[in-house]
């Protein structure tokens, strides 16, 4: 899919010639006296056009404008979130009538964030699923044509940051929406190599035998139960100096979680395959790396593997010593994410990084909490938050902070293990990110619980894509040169 954005005034969209035209409508909207104009002040004060962020009134053949099919848009107050709400609402038209050319006016002055929204907007209503499908469809829309009234080089810049942001996302969406028996541990080394071939990257694939040398007692047992072998994913991207503090991404990659002998229940099962939503975000990052090639280091770490029940499986009460020499009681094997992500944690130190970010579908407690609108943000630094809560608000990408008082912890108290690996129900998210905490002292460190985020269910199943633009928006920010990426026009501070 080409996209492109370019100054155009309402008069300009009348003679643009596309198969579809949408013109966002905000409210209060300068208008002139052009054919499209005039149309939208008489259905505005007629109410059949509400301004009000995803109302959509259609249009045929109107005299004096080129294009015959258009959409009126309302754009409520023309921010980033009321532009997602207004092209999630005509996208599914756009898709379904399989209009492969289109042009959108915003006759309005658009901020960064916005073209951010706009672009994810587009690209999420357009993604078609094609991997595994005997007669796949790809994406009917070929060019999308933005245009604006202020076609300035921070928007334009924000455009191409943007372009390869969903690049990303996709990669991470195809991986996330691949069934189990295809996105395997193997399948997913293989992906991250070819991901990183090129200059500025590097990647290592450790199967059983390195990780067993390594001393990843806690990640291996986890995988004990499969008969698909585990990888551990070493993923690097050199932009800068190499004296220069990288930031270390760990994504959760369990292919597949049954629960393992603590076996979850059958409905829904199917959707743990999007169980490795935290890796296929890793690989997303690092293909819009590939597109930008930022002066910034990056490591990608993905633990990857099957939970599965066996009868060499891990039991429940089963002691395991991990990497960091810490010894845990697992008293449910569905707590396995933790179980995976701490030998991880403990192998990025060995980067001295300047931050560490682990991206999991962690509990569903965090669903319960939050629901699909906003990640589990847990962090143990206030700047690292705070950066990671605006690089969200900048990427339309949305997160909230969670807190980590030590009473969280009491419950992973164990007679015999250094911890368990759960706590009571209560609080459930926070007490998996207490246990996570202690395997991240050796560092600024942030944890992004995504259970709720990286997938939706029901009628439009599939995975999300996120929290890939959040994540690419903080690496970004960290970029140490004077020609910064465009930052949020409001700042909230929320630490
Ligand atoms: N992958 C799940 C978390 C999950 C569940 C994500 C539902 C999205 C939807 C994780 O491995 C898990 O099973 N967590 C348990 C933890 C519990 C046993 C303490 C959970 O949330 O039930
Ligand atoms: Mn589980
Ligand atoms: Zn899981």
């Amino acid at each position: 899919m080409n996209l492109e954005i370019s100054q155009l005034s309402l008069t300009g969209a009348c003679k643009a010639k596309s198969d579809g035209l949408i013109i966002l409508v905000p409210e209060g909207a300068k208008l002139g006296q052009d054919a499209l104009s005039l149309l939208i002040k008489q259905a505005t004060s007629t109410h059949d056009l509400q301004t009000k962020a995803g109302h959509v009134l259609a249009a045929y053949r109107l005299k004096g404008v080129a294009t015959t099919k258009i959409w009126l848009v309302g754009a409520g107050q023309g921010t980033a979130s009321h532009v997602k709400s207004a092209m999630a609402a005509v996208m599914p038209i756009v898709k379904s009538l399989e209009i492969k050319n289109l042009t959108v006016a915003c006759p309005f002055e658009l901020e960064v964030a916005a073209i951010f929204a706009f672009v994810n907007a587009v690209a999420d209503g357009s993604y078609a699923y094609t991997s595994t499908l005997s007669k796949p469809k790809p994406r009917q829309l070929k060019m999308v044509q933005l245009g604006v009234v202020n076609c300035n080089a921070a928007l334009q810049k924000a455009f191409k940051m943007a372009q390869a942001t969903v690049m990303g996302v996709e990669v991470a969406k195809e991986w996330a929406n691949r069934p189990a028996n295809h996105a395997t541990p193997t399948a997913l080394g293989v992906a991250a190599q070819k991901l990183t071939h090129g200059a500025k990257f590097s990647c290592q694939v450790l199967g059983p035998k390195e990780v067993e040398k390594l001393g990843m007692g806690s990640f291996m047992a986890v995988a004990k139960g499969s008969r698909e072998p585990l990888r551990f994913i070493v993923m690097r991207y050199q932009g800068a100096a190499k004296s220069v503090a990288p930031v270390v991404l760990v994504g959760k990659g369990i292919t597949f979680d049954t629960g393992g002998i603590s076996i979850k229940p059958a409905p829904e099962m199917d959707e743990m395959k999007f169980d490795m939503s935290g890796a296929a975000s890793v690989l997303g990052v690092f293909k819009s790396l590939s597109l930008l090639t930022p002066a910034v280091n990056v490591v990608g770490l993905i633990p990857a593997c099957e939970n599965m029940p066996d009868g060499l499986a891990v039991k429940p009460g089963d002691v395991v010593t991990s990497m960091s020499g810490q010894t845990i009681e697992i008293l449910n094997t569905d707590a396995e994410g933790r179980l995976v992500l701490c030998d991880a944690l403990t192998y990025a130190e060995r980067f001295k990084p300047a931050a560490v970010i682990d991206i999991a579908t962690l509990t569903g407690a965090c669903v319960i909490a939050l629901g699909g609108v906003r990640s589990g943000l847990f962090a143990s630094d206030d700047n690292l938050a705070q950066s990671l809560y605006e690089a969200g608000e900048l990427a339309q990408d949305l997160c909230w902070r969670m807190p980590l008082d030590d009473a969280y912890a009491e419950g992973l108290k164990s007679h015999f293990a250094d911890v368990a690996n759960v706590a009571g129900r209560a609080g459930g998210a926070i007490s998996a990110a207490k246990f996570l905490q202690r395997f991240a002292k050796a560092f600024p460190w942030a944890h992004l619980d995504i259970a709720g985020t990286a997938w939706k269910s029901g009628a439009s199943k599939g995975a999300t894509g996120r929290p890939v633009g959040l994540l690419l928006q903080y690496v970004l920010s960290q970029v140490k040169d004077e020609k910064k990426p465009p930052t949020l026009s409001t700042r909230r501070r929320i630490v």
